[in-house]
């Protein structure tokens, strides 16, 4: 069979990789892609934007697509999948009503009060003057969210009043992220431990897969801005057995049965982004409508199922007949990015190192490549992950820096602690 993957990151790397391997797939066709998925085995890059929802479906229906498979939220939330449905494509992901719980915040953080979801604290504003009253009576820190999609950049983690004023002001007053933030959500600051937990959704039946914690600061130690991404691995020694069936019975259950409810049952990857407290309590920091990146480079690594198979039962409802396999080894992804992410960096620069063959416990997943006269150039902020598996979360860093160290390009930044919270648990056991 043939199948269409959307986007043009590492995620989607991953994910065309995997796919590929599939015994039933003939061809994998990424739209757009990058260097990486241009060069896999079986699979072929076509130019058409993640966005342009008219041009991927009429390339799905010339093209006899038989499963389209979407990575990242902007098509998700814009409709792709009702577009497909409706033409009587499969296209595996959530309808444009499901996938508000990524596209609306206020809409997510409605829905979590309205079926008792643990979250954290939180009131909506459209008003400058009332957030600002709001904000008065809180404690710091405090965290200000743009309502809509800002691709990773709308959420300030605000240590006093003034940034958060000046946060709400960027939204509300300089439309720095247009009209997904002309409403901005002001939420309690809760502490703990990240962690993400990622499952398939037939609109019923939910299949967990691997857990995974991903480095969302651009330095170590968790240190300056928010990125996509820096790193990540799975799986999240957080996630406790314990732990697992407390997010699967107070968060993910709910989620499921209560989307039903609303009229609006969720098909697709379901991503629940976690704050697991000192004591054990789970709380929802955000959903997402897709896989997270770089959380699916780690995940993908380390699943031993055919992913068609499983979207395949997923799209017929089928999922409660499906069972998963795991490599039991830890896959850990170093993210190589171009210095300047998450502001502004220089695009072009030629990457050296990738031909080195690497073992098959190492694989480097594009995501900001392109290829120009011959050479593969960055294009991204983020550039490529580095991921390998290894027999503890240990192992595999260090398998994966060696492999960061072959490749090389002017103006290569990355951060050298990726996996830090999990070795010093498995040094601590
Ligand atoms: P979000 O896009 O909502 O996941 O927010 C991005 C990042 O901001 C999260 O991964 C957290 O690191 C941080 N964050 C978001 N909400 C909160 C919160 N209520 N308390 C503490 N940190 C938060
Ligand atoms: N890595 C977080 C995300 O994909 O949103």
């Amino acid at each position: 069979m043939k199948v269409l993957v959307v986007g043009s990151g590492g995620r989607e790397h991953a994910l065309a990789w995997k796919i590929a391997q599939s015994n039933k797939v003939k061809e994998v066709v990424v739209a757009p892609g990058n260097a990486g998925t241009s060069s896999e085995p079986k699979v072929n890059n076509i130019d058409i934007d993640a966005e342009d929802i008219d041009a991927l479906l009429s390339f799905a229906q010339q093209r006899a697509v038989e499963l389209t498979i979407v990575g990242p939220e902007a098509p998700l939330v814009a409709g792709i999948v009702d577009r497909f449905t409706d033409k009587g494509l499969r296209c595996f992901g959530p309808s444009e009503a499901a996938a508000q719980l990524e596209g609306s915040k206020s809409f997510a953080k409605d829905f979590l009060s309205k079926y008792n979801i643990p979250t954290a604290a939180y009131a909506s504003f459209t008003d400058i003057n009332s957030a600002e009253q709001y904000l008065r009576k809180q404690s710091c820190p405090i965290v200000v969210k743009a309502d809509g999609l800002a691709a990773g950049k709308g959420v300030t983690v605000a240590m006093d009043k003034e940034q958060a004023i000046a946060a709400v002001k960027e939204c509300l007053q300089e439309n720095r992220f247009g009209s997904a933030g002309s409403k901005v959500v002001i939420e309690e600051f809760l502490e703990g431990e990240e962690a993400s937990f990622m499952c398939m959704v037939d609109g019923v039946h939910i299949l967990p897969l691997a857990t995974s914690q991903d480095h969302k600061a651009r330095d170590n130690r968790d240190k300056g801005p928010n990125t996509g991404g820096m790193g990540a691995y799975s799986p999240a020694p957080v996630v406790t057995d314990e732990v697992h069936a407390l997010i699967m019975h107070e968060i993910i259950e709910p989620t499921v049965a209560g989307l039903t409810e609303e009229g609006i049952p969720y098909t697709g990857f379901l991503y629940a982004g976690l704050m697991i407290a000192n004591d054990g309590t789970v709380r929802v920091l955000e959903y997402n409508c897709r896989f997270g990146d770089p959380e699916t480079q780690p995940v993908l690594m380390r699943l031993k199922s055919d992913l068609v198979d499983l979207c395949d039962k997923a799209l017929d409802g089928n999922l409660q007949h499906a069972s998963v396999e795991w490599d039991p080894r830890v896959a850990l992804g170093v993210v190589m990015a171009s210095t300047g992410y998450p502001g502004p960096y220089r695009k072009g620069q030629v990457i050296n190192g990738l031909d080195k063959v690497e073992p098959d416990s190492v694989k480097t997943f594009h995501a900001g490549t392109q290829v120009r006269d011959g050479n593969v150039v960055t294009s991204g902020g983020r550039v490529v992950c580095v991921t390998a598996l290894g027999k503890d979360t240990l192992e595999a860093q260090e398998k994966a820096y060696d492999a960061v160290g072959n490749i090389r390009w002017d103006g290569v930044y990355y951060r050298t602690d990726i996996g830090y919270r999990a070795i010093s648990r498995e040094k601590s056991d």
